[in-house]
């Protein structure tokens, strides 16, 4: 064991200890904070993230570095060395007053966002976004970038990645998904989605997503469970404190019931990191778009099979007497399946969904550069929905003021989201290579073997590996949008009898 690398280490620690407690105040903000406390909690806030900028990026954290680098280590260590290296250079390279600035407006524009959004009044936010933009492109200019400035904005939440290449990806996913939507409006055995619109009361909405989640295998003495305006899942302290949200509408219950099933498959990677290398980059996840990965799966290629449904939909029924008794598992399966363009992101159906993602990295790409003002966010929003999903919001709740991220400063952050439903298609395709009677475990609701796989393949993986290469060494493969497109067109030819 080398010393060099084991002072490294316990000085990294102490520092991911310290940024820890941000995630523990930030959870609170958006669970149980009162309104007033956002005064006191900026300060808190912008304390740590300089405080822990500050030890980042010192001198002694830079020698104890070059240090670890000259020392002979095993792969496991240069690995956690390489992400080390990778995170200090980006972090040096910022200075700790605009980390501080940046801190203090990510936690003062969350407030004014969520108002502005109550109140459908968009020039509420225009400022705080306007200085939002201004900073993330200091942001992309201090850290440096080879072809454009969202390109350094993106590397930090999906390390690695070029925008170049988000681009190529998302035109081709575009186009061939435009192409299945005209295939589906033409199909005359259309499922109902209106069963999913009845009355649904919130206590007993409540009970059904904790039985989910005991069948998904989410850890209660590792987590817990609380309601918030837009869903999350946060880790304060490793896999044994891992805390997810949820949202509960009584004449919608996808959007808990999904939501739930999301936020656990971040949860279940959260609670299957290595605990041995805890505030370290090897304990760490790979990127958000393997993370996301992991919700989508859940949600999406567990949580909306007939397979899951044929195991599960009598917990609903139950739940909710006489509300479905005219509905048979199938036409379940079809209405959570339904698909057609709608307006919020979360709530998209698998297909539609990824054009959400294509508009939000067309208009912040175009902030980033410089093209597109904060005014003119409403404007660009509702002509490019228009464009790509054929219909306009009717303001901008439904529209540009959706989503929490943008206040908070997460730009880069929209293109993982897509990203993790074709690395989530692409993994379930080596999965069921890996387990033929795949479809009969989810029926007769054996899950463990399928987490149990992911645990080992991914979780266990932490960021020992780069996300895409992740994904090569798993299923043989380069990340493509093939085994989602035949995912995805295999689902809706069942759906809609095509
Ligand atoms: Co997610």
């Amino acid at each position: 064991m080398s010393d060099a690398y084991n002072l490294l280490i316990e000085r990294i620690k102490s520092i991911n200890t310290l940024s820890s407690i941000a995630f523990l105040l930030d959870w609170d903000q958006e669970v149980l904070m009162p309104e007033k406390g956002v005064f006191a909690r900026t300060q808190q806030m912008s304390l740590i993230a300089g405080l822990s900028h500050k030890r980042l990026i010192s001198d002694e954290t830079q020698s104890l570095l070059e240090n670890a680098e000259d020392a002979q280590l095993n792969e496991l260590q240069q690995a956690n060395v390489r992400e080390i290296r990778r995170i200090f250079d980006r972090q040096a390279r910022i200075p700790t007053k605009l980390v501080r600035e940046l801190a203090e407006t990510s936690t003062n524009a969350k407030g004014i966002w969520a108002k502005a959004r109550e109140r459908v009044n968009f020039e509420e936010f225009s400022p705080a976004l306007t200085k939002m933009i201004e900073l993330k492109r200091r942001v992309a200019d201090c850290v440096g970038y080879a072809d454009e400035p969202y390109d350094a904005l993106l590397d930090e939440y999906e390390p690695y990645a070029k925008t170049k290449d988000i681009e190529t990806l998302f035109a081709d996913l575009g186009s061939k998904t435009a192409a299945l939507l005209r295939t589906i409006e033409q199909a005359t055995d259309k499922p109902d989605a209106s069963i999913l619109n009845r009355h649904y009361p919130q206590q007993r909405q409540e009970t059904l997503c904790r039985q989910l989640l005991e069948v998904l295998n989410f850890d209660f003495s590792s987590g817990r469970v609380d309601t918030s305006v837009h869903p999350f899942c946060t880790t304060i302290g490793g896999p044994g404190d891992v805390r997810i949200t949820t949202r509960y509408l009584e004449n919608f219950i996808p959007s808990s019931l999904f939501g739930t099933m999301h936020e656990c498959g971040h949860a279940l990677y959260e609670q299957g990191l290595p605990i041995e290398h805890l505030y370290t980059p090897l304990g760490e996840f790979a990127s958000l778009g393997l993370h996301e990965s992991q919700s989508r799966f859940w949600e999406n290629c567990i949580g909306r099979s007939l397979s899951f449904w044929k195991a599960h939909y009598n917990k609903v029924k139950t739940a909710f007497p006489n509300v479905l008794s005219d509905a048979s598992v199938e036409q379940w399966y079809g209405a959570i399946n339904h698909v057609t363009p709608s307006f919020i992101r979360v709530e998209a159906d698998e297909l539609t969904y990824n054009l959400h993602i294509v508009l939000r990295f067309e208009l912040e790409r175009a902030m980033i550069r410089g093209d597109l003002d904060a005014k003119s966010v409403p404007a660009a929003w509702n002509e490019k929905f228009e464009k790509l999903l054929g219909i306009v919001p009717p303001n901008d709740r439904e529209g540009c003021l959706q989503d929490i991220h943008w206040s908070m400063g997460l730009i880069g952050y929209f293109p993982t989201y897509t990203l993790g439903n074709l690395y989530a298609a692409q993994l379930l395709e080596k999965m069921k290579v890996d387990m033929p009677d795949f479809d009969e475990l989810v029926t007769r609701s054996e899950l463990k073997p399928i987490l149990n796989w992911l645990r080992e393949n991914i979780h266990r993986q932490g960021r020992r590996y780069r996300a895409s290469t992740l994904i090569q060494n798993i299923t043989g493969k380069p990340v493509s949008i093939e085994p989602f497109m035949n995912y995805v067109t295999a689902k809706i030819s069942t759906v809609y009898g095509l």
